[in-house]
């Protein structure tokens, strides 16, 4: 699966699919999403299906700890391991740029991406209250790339 760098011409299709992906309290409107994607150090990274975007990866950085923002695969691309894939190009790249630690947050009743992140090596270091809004609790979740890619 290709992955390339994302465009000006995709924002359309990374806001509907954020919006697809999540409920209304966690997507991002697409005032919030531009103003992520001109972030200086944002990087988001896309992988095309035949009729638009088939999965999205949107991190940030500073100094040696990264962040993904968020990560987007479309219902019909899921347990495809194109969620791996863009992570791992994501991670990849920010390693190139000295990052050392990663930090994701997810809803604590998100059991999908929590696998999902498990899987990757993040850990659960702590809980977010009320992160989404009332009562919508996220686990901080992070991971040591240098660890990791045996650096
Ligand atoms: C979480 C998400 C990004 C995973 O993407 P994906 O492309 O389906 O993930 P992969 O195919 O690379 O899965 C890798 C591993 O993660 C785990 N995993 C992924 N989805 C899972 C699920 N629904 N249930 C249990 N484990 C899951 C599995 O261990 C899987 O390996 P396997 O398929 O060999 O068992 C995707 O479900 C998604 O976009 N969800 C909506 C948005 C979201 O919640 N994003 C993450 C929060 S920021």
């Amino acid at each position: 699966m290709k992955i390339r760098q994302s465009t000006a011409e995709d924002f359309e299709a990374l806001y509907l699919l954020d919006q697809a992906c999540f409920t209304a309290e966690i997507a991002y409107s697409r005032r919030t999403l531009r103003a992520f994607l001109r972030l200086p150090n944002m990087m988001c990274l896309v992988s095309d299906a035949p009729d638009g975007i088939a999965g999205f990866i949107l991190t940030d950085h500073e100094g040696a700890l990264g962040h993904v923002v968020t990560l987007d695969v479309a219902a019909a691309f899921r347990r495809r391991q194109l969620g791996s894939a863009l992570l791992a190009e994501a991670e990849g790249r920010l390693a190139a740029e000295g990052v050392r630690e990663m930090e994701i947050e997810t809803a604590t009743s998100n059991e999908a991406a929590i696998a999902f992140w498990k899987k990757h090596g993040y850990l659960a270091s702590g809980i977010l209250d009320g992160y989404y809004g009332k009562g919508l609790d996220a686990y901080w979740m992070t991971k040591k790339l240098i660890k990791d890619r045996g650096l």
